[in-house]
């Protein structure tokens, strides 16, 4: 043990400095290399293997608006991530074990053995506990099924809809036997969207009028809205939405990086539609309950009723350039992971 692994150095990445304004570049991370230290009490030390990249890291570089933390420059850039562990001065995790956990943009992290996940010996697919087995599933899972109470028959539209959390909200769509359509931002993930993932139909709001999509894909209005973007798309959710219809805020990934804030004239639709729009902020809604999700989600996974779409890129050091694929790059689909 020990000696050996304290003979090797850190490196992570971290802010340099807060971006002002929207935009946001390389410029803003910069690499630093820092001596391991052994865990002391109920504590691991993992190697990190693979990074889940999340558009809330975006708005954690922002002055905090009160949901998340605000970073400062020299902190480490947050990540859940998985680890194998090569120190442990907990029993929870032994030497050699996978685990998922708050690891960081860093080639190692010491974790408290609370805030760990002990990824199961006979797991397939490393990637799944960091997408459709993580919070990406859970926020499809919990804002679908118990937020909006899906109910067979009913329509859904989803807007980033190829994405992380979107092309698994669309999936469970499908499986509760919804009408599904999704909004995205290029016909091959809109054809993705059908052919792969089952939607009933998709809308490239870069190459067609969005507006004449819902009312030809949707002719009997919208009854469900998952909302990860923003913008107009939200306007025009509200403009569709059904008598009763609910509209789930997950995220409004168009204002992360963009000038632009999302703006509404058209609120009174909510009372002359008896309509909800109700916000999910899965750690602080469901963070007791994620393992109910987790069972579902990985019942339909085994079953074959579910798909995991994942993008993996290679090498720690192109964490930051994968990061800003989130909001400038439209050819990623599903969950975009980095993997040493
Ligand atoms: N509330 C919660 O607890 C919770 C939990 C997880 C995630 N979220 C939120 O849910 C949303 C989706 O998260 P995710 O992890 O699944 O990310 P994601 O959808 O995979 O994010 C990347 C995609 O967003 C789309 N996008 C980026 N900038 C855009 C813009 N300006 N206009 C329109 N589309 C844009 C792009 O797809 P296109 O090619 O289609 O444009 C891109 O591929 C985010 O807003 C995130 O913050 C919330």
């Amino acid at each position: 043990m020990s000696t050996d692994i304290l003979s090797n150095n850190a490196m992570k990445w971290v802010l340099s400095t807060i971006p002002v304004g929207d935009s946001i570049d390389l410029s803003h991370f910069e690499l630093v290399e820092e001596k391991l230290i052994l865990p002391q009490d109920d504590l691991v030390l993992v190697e990190s293997l693979l990074w889940s990249l999340d558009p809330s890291t975006r708005l954690m570089m922002k002055p905090s608006q009160g949901g998340f933390p605000g970073l400062s420059p020299g902190d480490t850039i947050p990540s859940l991530g998985i680890g194998r562990v090569i120190h442990t001065t907990s029993n929870k995790a032994a030497v050699g074990s996978l685990v998922r956990g708050p690891i960081g943009w860093s080639t190692h992290a010491t974790l408290d053995a609370n805030s760990i996940t002990v990824i199961p010996q006979e797991a397939k697919r490393l990637e799944d506990y960091l997408s459709v087995l993580s919070t990406t599933g859970a926020t499809a899972y919990f804002g679908l099924v118990e937020l909006a109470r899906a109910k067979k028959g009913e329509s859904l539209l989803i807007t980033a809809a190829a994405g992380a959390v979107g092309s698994i909200a669309g999936q469970i769509g499908k499986i509760l036997g919804l009408r599904v359509v999704g909004i995205t931002g290029n016909k091959e993930k809109g054809q993705w969207l059908v052919e792969e993932l089952g939607f009933d139909a998709s809308i490239n709001y870069r190459g067609e009028n969005v507006e004449e999509k819902i009312r030809m894909c949707l002719p009997d209005g919208i009854d469900i809205h998952f909302e990860n973007v923003g913008a107009h798309f939200l306007q025009l959710g509200l403009d569709y939405l059904n008598y009763q219809g609910r509209i789930i805020l997950c995220g409004l990934i168009s204002e992360y990086n963009q000038p632009q804030v999302t703006q509404l004239n058209n609120l009174s639709q909510i009372i002359f539609k008896s309509a909800i729009i109700r916000g999910i902020f899965l750690n602080k809604d469901f963070g007791h309950r994620l393992s109910d999700a987790y069972d579902k989600l990985e019942q339909w996974l085994d079953d074959g009723m579910l798909k995991n779409p994942v993008q993996q890129y290679s090498g720690f050091e192109n964490l930051p350039s994968t990061f800003l694929k989130l909001f400038s790059d439209n050819k990623s689909f599903g969950k975009l992971l980095v993997k040493v």
